[in-house]
């Protein structure tokens, strides 16, 4: 845990245009800074920066934060590590909480294998590039293959001698642990000596998100059929197979730009292909794709292209694989390469012009890829044609978006000559199946019939019931808290007087005197720093939570505050509201605070009738059903008075 303090000092310390800056060219305009948003494709400058309010939004994509949030969105670093970014960035040093012992030991065995495998990476480096041995052989193989040195240097390939325990003595010899070479799985545990796993194999070093080394693929360079080809890293604690795909530190960047992630199978076709100028690209190092994978890749992109250099019969067997990826909700495509061409070898002697010209020739959709296979395979075979139609449906109700499905619907009926209803009919059953197997039990006839999507949507909509009230009740405190409405009184010589309220007064003494709470706990956090500030005398505004040491109420403050109006005119202008909302700001408010309530009283006559279904006895349900005759009334009134006030 980071200390507050320290969490404190950052924020005050880092400046957003600077933070930005070292990702987005940034232009002055004004008194804030805009840019090309990072976050999505676009041609005219949309991000805009304030450093006054230490804040940036794009008004394309909607996405908005301070300079925390911006490196956790970017670089898709977790909180801590976002805030260790910044603070790095200006030197300032992180203070720690203290913490448990079992954390302190199982981070402290991650950082021994972390070090280690830094340690074996430049030694592999090292002695590839420097030795004697590591030149005639790694090195001179790698550059017959066609890699530059500068590509080599780039994904820091080495070279493991070929002697019994090289790299382990060496290692051992500079401190390293006997236990954390073998947990590593650098080291094999021999009868009494350790021994090098990568004996005589050219290293390829495998790197986590923000580029550690946490695993290595060691080729060999003999041709014997005896000896499998690739040794790689076992698991550990730092490095988990199914969880990493090789190449993604070098790629992330290229696939935020291009909104794309290609896939391929092996270390070399990664590494060929950014030599090609071809840097979004990641391998799955031989095994098929896990969900963990899928879900790596989404969090840069959600199309992915996969990159095939087998034949027709190697590729149906990667279907059901596949189809994992549709179920994700990602986009996928895919590319042939010529018969006996891998990437690696294909785009060798090419220029980038041709390979991209390739590419773009020769993606062809997912399904559209499986109809038209299965359909050269189906020709003239009704029976076989039946059985088509079963299996692109089946993928095709993997797709999560109903928009998806039914497009595709339409293109494969084109393609296979099959009316668009009979298609419709089947997916209608296929999805109904996969409904029903996720509920995991027998469904009547009745519930049946719910599409998936709107059951969703239900519950969605249940559990944000109040959210918006809420949040509208959030945002004139923090926009208009400081406002003062007038009211109407009579003093005690039955004069007439004016009694100026403010907004916050307002908004939290007739919450706070109803005891209602939120049901959005992060709305509910500020809430309730606000009503304490408050209590003390003092009205926050929006700018307080833009820096919020919690970085979920400065992001949901920021989505909540920040207007485009704001941001287009002068900053310094934030304090006068849009016009029209301050001129109803009565109105604005006690309906905000009504329509709330309202919202409530409903959820609590729903909470009350399900009470009453379930009441065992007389005495019960009658005590229940005079608490709904009450809570109806109050109901009554309440919806009264909100339209009086929003028909005035
Ligand atoms: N692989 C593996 N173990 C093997 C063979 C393959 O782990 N015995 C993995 C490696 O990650 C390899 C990928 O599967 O990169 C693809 O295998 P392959 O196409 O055979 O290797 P290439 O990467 O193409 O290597 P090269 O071009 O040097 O033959
Ligand atoms: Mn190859």
């Amino acid at each position: 845990m980071i200390k507050p303090e320290t969490i404190q000092e950052i924020f005050e310390t880092a400046k957003i245009d600077e933070v930005i800056g070292d990702f987005v060219s940034l232009r002055k305009r004004g008194v804030n800074f805009i840019g090309l948003c990072p976050f999505h494709n676009e041609k005219t400058p949309s991000f805009t920066v304030s450093s006054a309010k230490g804040i940036f939004k794009c008004f394309g994509c909607g996405k908005g934060g301070n300079a925390v949030n911006f490196i956790m969105e970017h670089e898709h670093y977790s909180y801590p590590e976002a805030l260790k970014f910044v603070a790095k960035k200006y030197n300032i040093e992180i203070e720690e909480e203290v913490q448990s012992s079992e954390q302190l030991e199982r981070l402290g065995a991650m950082e021994s294998l972390f070090h280690v495998s830094t340690f074996a990476q430049k030694y592999f480096t090292d002695t590839i590039q420097n030795t004697e041995e590591g030149k005639a052989i790694g090195l001179s193989y790698l550059k017959e293959r066609g890699f530059s040195n500068e590509i080599i240097k780039k994904f820091q390939i080495g070279y493991c001698p070929d002697s019994f325990g090289g790299f382990s003595d060496h290692a051992l010899k500079n401190g390293y642990k006997r236990e954390h070479l073998i947990k590593s799985g650098l080291s094999i545990k021999g009868d009494n000596k350790v021994y090098d796993r990568f004996k005589a194999r050219v290293i390829f070093p495998i790197h986590n998100l923000t580029g550690k080394v946490i695993g290595f693929g060691g080729r060999i360079l003999s041709s014997e059929k005896n000896k499998a080809k690739y040794v790689n890293s076992p698991d550990s604690d730092i490095y988990n197979k199914s969880k990493v795909l090789y190449g993604i530190f070098y790629a992330r960047n290229a696939i935020l730009k291009n909104d794309l992630c290609y896939l391929v199978e092996g270390y070399t076709d990664v590494i060929s292909l950014h030599q090609a100028g071809i840097e979004n690209v990641v391998a799955s190092s031989g095994t098929s794709l896990t969900t963990d994978q899928v879900k790596l890749i989404k969090r840069f992109t959600p199309n992915i292209t996969i990159l095939y250099d087998g034949d027709a019969a190697g590729i149906k067997a990667s279907f059901r694989g596949i189809d994992m990826i549709l179920e994700e909700g990602l986009n996928v495509k895919i590319l042939l390469f010529p018969e006996g061409e891998d990437p690696d070898s294909f785009v060798r002697h090419k220029s980038i012009d041709e390979v991209e010209k390739f590419i773009e020739n020769n993606t062809t959709d997912f399904i559209a890829f499986k109809t038209n296979l299965l359909i050269s395979e189906a020709k003239k075979d009704p029976i076989k044609k039946a059985s088509l139609i079963k299996e692109i449906v089946h993928s095709i109700a993997l797709i999560p978006d109903g928009i998806f499905r039914s497009v595709y619907v339409k293109e494969c009926s084109s393609t296979m000559e099959i009316p668009e209803q009979t298609l419709m009919n089947e997916l209608n059953n296929a999805l109904r199946k996969k409904f029903k197997n996720r509920l995991k039990f027998q469904p009547t006839e009745a519930e049946f019939e719910i599409p998936k999507q709107e059951v969703k949507k239900q519950i969605e909509f249940d559990i944000s019931a109040t959210k918006n009230q809420e949040s509208e009740l959030v945002r004139l405190l923090l926009l208009y808290g400081d406002e003062e409405i007038i009211f109407e009184d009579i003093d005690e010589n039955k004069q007439k007087i004016e009694v100026p309220i403010k907004v916050a007064e307002l908004i939290i003494h007739d919450l706070k005197s109803d005891e209602i709470s939120f049901q959005d706990k992060i709305l509910q956090k500020v809430f309730d720093e606000y009503s304490q500030a408050l209590e003390a005398g003092i009205i926050l505004t929006a700018d307080h939570f833009m820096q919020h040491p919690e970085d979920n109420i400065s992001q949901l403050v920021i989505d909540l505050t920040v207007s485009p109006y704001e941001l287009s005119n002068n900053w310094l202008k934030k304090r006068i509201p849009v016009k029209s909302e301050c001129d109803n700001m009565k109105r604005l408010v006690s309906s905000s605070v009504l329509s709330f309530k309202s919202k409530k009283i409903d959820q609590m006559i729903s909470d009350n009738q399900r009470e009453m279904k379930k009441a065992e006895n007389a005495e019960d349900n009658l005590i229940l059903q005079q608490k709904h005759v009450s809570l109806k009334n109050i109901s009554r009134e309440i919806n009264r008075e909100l339209s009086r006030i929003i028909t005035k």
